[in-house]
């Protein structure tokens, strides 16, 4: 649509131009920092560092039906920095110019109604956002556009060169950092470490296509992410992992557009998201609230973040009485939510902060956090792929969440839930073979339920013509084969003929 044809109330606001008041705040001792320059950690004390718009309550000077219909209809200008997450530029990083925005097609992901047969099966009402469709087929894109777009307004103002960009990684957040790096071409390089054979095969394919340097280290995430966490204390380098708060805002995104696809009802609604380094069901949390403080949402929704029994320390911390919880992390287990698979969260600090501001808001109700088993996690997965939905380990572990929390009771079937499916199938795909084929028994304890396994057959062609490569076959040769398999098939499939 081009601009002149918007209402003219929204026609000035349809660009946005820098704005808010933002600046890093130190979760632990208060400090406030300028954001004209990277930090992971507090300079004053160490802390964990969250960004806020301290001119924030400048968006309640607009009615929420204000910026409702500015956001839908952004959706139809054709301006490409606004048309992934820095839609919502206002709530999400104000600072940076437009100019400076990096846009490779993340964000605005669909959001999948479950077929009435699989809803009846779990019993409840279900929608699926695939953040699987976004560029490098997970949610850490959404993250990686802000933090990268920051990091390319730095470059460009204080004429930055040869910036090294770091992140430990499961698999997803390498993928994402290498790829969005390499669209700044030779001014930001990138390196990532990720816990050698604990990413995907098509995880690590992902880093290497985009040209970036990949380390391979022993030991699982958690340890990666300490030697991550030295480079950057120690070294000029860009952190990437979800410590860098710029990621958090663009993360923010995910619940603007489930708000979005709910015409910004969400009351009744239960989101339900994995939880692995915390950085995503903090910014979901972040989100929500920004939105609900500006009137954009009728209320808040129910959050339920699911966690593996093998990788659960968020889960023992909220299962503990409030007011006397301890945090402490956990030694990690094999698990098919591979990419989730951390004993040590991160953004746990920014997680319990964020969670006690949402129940103050949202009341005691509206935030749980529930665990499920290998066998729970598989066979959300493979269910759901069998009703049309691509969904990943991680999806999985959300549909078996869904069905953990109705079994609690902490839901009921007439709420709906919408289940963050963070990655694509296909990066998972090493998972759903092996538990084809019965291998997830001993590593995972998974045992193959043969309802739901799937193994290709092969064609009984007794003593026909086989096509081989590269060589010609003749006419009869080729009748003999067709015929032979045409009928093996049929048999196979138990085909009536035609009369
Ligand atoms: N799902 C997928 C597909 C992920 O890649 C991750 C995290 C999570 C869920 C958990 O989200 O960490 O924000 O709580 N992957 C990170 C990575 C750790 O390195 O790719 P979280």
């Amino acid at each position: 649509m081009l601009a002149h044809d918007f209402p003219d109330d929204l026609k000035p606001f349809l660009a946005p131009t820098p704005g808010g008041d933002m600046g890093y705040d130190c979760l632990v001792c208060g400090a406030r920092h300028a954001p004209d320059r990277l930090l992971y950690t507090c300079p004053s004390c160490g802390g964990l560092l969250m960004l806020t718009d301290h001119n924030i309550d400048r968006l309640r000077d607009k009615p929420g039906s204000f910026w409702r219909r500015l956001f839908d209809h952004r959706l139809m200008l054709n301006l490409p920095a606004l048309r992934g997450v820095f839609t919502f530029h206002e709530f999400l990083a104000p600072n940076i110019p437009l100019s400076d925005v990096i846009y490779l097609g993340e964000g605005h992901t669909p959001v999948v109604k479950a077929p009435s047969v699989l809803a009846n099966m779990v019993g409840a009402n279900f929608y699926v956002k695939m953040e699987g469709q976004n560029p490098s087929a997970s949610f850490k894109d959404r993250g990686m556009a802000a933090a990268l777009s920051m990091l390319n307004h730095l470059v460009r103002k204080q004429n930055l060169d040869q910036v090294i960009a770091v992140c430990a990684s499961t698999g997803d957040t390498s993928a994402a950092a290498a790829l969005y790096a390499s669209s700044l071409g030779q001014a930001v390089k990138s390196a990532v470490l990720l816990p050698k054979g604990k990413v995907t095969p098509q995880q690590l394919s992902q880093p290497l296509g985009a040209g970036a340097t990949v380390f391979e280290l022993p030991g699982v995430f958690d340890d990666s992410m300490k030697v991550v966490e030295r480079l950057s204390e120690k070294y000029r380098v860009a952190l990437l992992n979800s410590k860098n708060p710029w990621r958090v805002l663009g993360q923010e995104s995910y619940a603007y557009e489930v708000a979005q696809s709910f015409d910004y009802s969400l009351l009744d609604k239960v989101l339900i998201v994995p939880v692995g380094n915390a950085g995503n069901i903090t910014a979901i949390l972040s989100g929500l609230l920004k939105f609900h403080r500006a009137s954009v949402i009728d209320g808040l929704p129910k959050i339920v973040a699911v966690q593996s029994k093998r990788a659960n320390p968020v889960f023992l911390y909220y299962r503990q009485p409030l007011g006397d919880r301890y945090y402490a992390p956990v030694a990690v287990k094999p698990s098919v939510a591979q990419a989730a698979m951390i004993g040590d969260p991160v953004s746990f600090p920014r997680l319990a902060e964020l969670s006690a501001l949402y129940e103050r808001e949202a009341g005691l109700s509206s935030f749980y956090v529930v665990e499920v088993d290998e066998t729970a996690i598989m066979e959300g997965m493979l269910q759901a792929n069998r009703h049309g939905l691509t969904v990943c380990t991680q999806g999985g572990e959300c549909l078996a969440g869904l069905k953990a929390a109705l079994g609690e009771g902490l839901i009921t079937p007439s709420e709906t839930a919408i289940l963050d499916s963070t990655a694509h199938a296909l990066k998972f795909v090493d998972f759903q073979n092996a538990y084809f084929e019965g291998r997830l028994g001993s590593e995972y304890g998974v045992a193959t339920n043969p309802e739901l396994a799937n193994r290709p057959r092969q064609v009984e062609l007794g003593q026909a013509p086989i096509p081989e490569p590269g060589k010609a076959m003749a006419p009869e040769d080729r009748e003999a084969f067709v015929s032979a398999a045409a009928k093996a098939i049929a048999e196979s499939l138990g085909l009536a003929e035609k009369a």
